[in-house]
């Protein structure tokens, strides 16, 4: 079966040449000319290792078995059902929504050579209710039936093939056909559960949440790590004690938030809802928090080790 992977970004690119090892056709599609030649080139300088090899060379090892074709220009190859997997980056607008162009662009792209039967899967991070509001009223618009799945994906940067092949998965689709046939594609490539959602909107709550939930633990942690230091008490030595409990667990103190889904998460579930009915009020002051960690933890790094429990 072919498989159309739009974006190769650091998350488009590891999926689509992890498609392409276990034996699909793959065609990659990115709109920036430099992120195709890179991938040519082998010059790709995206973090990510399979089994000790880089990404670069596994991509173009995809390439020279003619399993994996890179393109900024989509081009059908056939009229046979095929799969369609978006994965491009979603800019974040000032009032914390979603720039939707790159996703909407792309369904401009492929609408006049869709076939019955084809299978759209989409990874990328969305508001909770975006599929609702704008890709199924864009789906009724065609002229064929066309199927649709929601796949969050949550992989972590610089351990993309290890999680590709472990993470567990949260599908929602359209109808019952579009989730048997999402489902059955997706466990063709790992052995990771998959779990269904009932609905959209479910799947892309789940991905927020799972963000979310980080997000205020990361906040907790630190303020404890704070409070630790007021008290002379060694913060790890406190976690791990307080983790031997089996209902709690502490993450460790950091600099603060970082990577692409995380810090937006809270944005995107306050754009979901009625922020004037739900305020989050603590998700708010953890984002807060966060945001303003770096700053804070900054000075306690230039300091020797040993004056680390003297910082004031
Ligand atoms: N990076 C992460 O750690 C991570 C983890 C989990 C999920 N995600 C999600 O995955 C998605 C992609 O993230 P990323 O880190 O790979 O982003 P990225 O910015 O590295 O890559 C996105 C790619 O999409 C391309 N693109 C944009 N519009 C396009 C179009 N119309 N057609 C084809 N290509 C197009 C861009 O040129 C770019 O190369 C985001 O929604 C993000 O939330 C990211």
């Amino acid at each position: 079966m072919r498989v159309y992977v739009f974006g190769l970004g650091h998350i488009g690119l590891a999926t689509a040449t992890w498609i392409a090892m276990h034996d699909y056709q793959v065609m990659g599609i990115d709109i920036n000319p430099n992120v195709i030649t890179a991938i040519l080139d082998g010059t790709v300088t995206i973090e990510e290792y399979y089994q000790g090899e880089h990404i670069a060379h596994l991509a173009q090892s995809q390439i020279r078995q003619k399993k994996l074709s890179v393109t900024a220009e989509f081009i059908r190859v056939d009229r046979v059902p095929s799969i369609f997997m978006v994965a491009v980056g979603i800019a974040d607008k000032e009032d914390g929504g979603q720039d939707l162009s790159p996703l909407i662009s792309v369904l401009e792209t492929i609408a006049p050579y869709l076939v019955s039967g084809d299978l759209l899967v989409l990874r990328t991070t969305l508001i909770p209710g975006t599929i609702d509001q704008f890709i199924i009223p864009w789906l009724r618009t065609l002229k064929v039936t066309m199927r649709l799945a929601y796949c969050p994906e949550t992989i972590m940067e610089t351990r993309a093939f290890e999680e590709l092949e472990n993470n567990p998965l949260i599908l929602a689709g359209i109808d019952a056909e579009s989730v048997s046939a999402a489902e059955a594609f997706l466990r063709s490539l790992s052995q990771a559960p998959v779990y269904r959602a009932s609905n959209m909107r479910t799947a892309e709550t789940v991905k927020v949440i799972q963000n979310i939930q980080r997000d205020v633990n990361i906040a907790l942690i630190n303020e404890i790590g704070e409070a630790a230091l007021q008290l002379d008490v060694d913060i790890y030595e406190l976690i791990a004690l307080a983790n031997t409990h089996p209902r709690v667990t502490l993450l460790k103190p950091g600099p603060g938030v970082g990577g692409y889904c995380l810090p937006n998460a809270y944005g995107y579930l306050r754009q979901g809802i009625d922020a004037g009915k739900c305020p989050l009020p603590l998700m708010s002051l953890a984002r807060k928090q966060n945001a303003a960690r770096p700053r804070k933890a900054f000075p306690l790094c230039k300091k020797e080790p040993g004056d680390y429990h003297h910082a004031d």
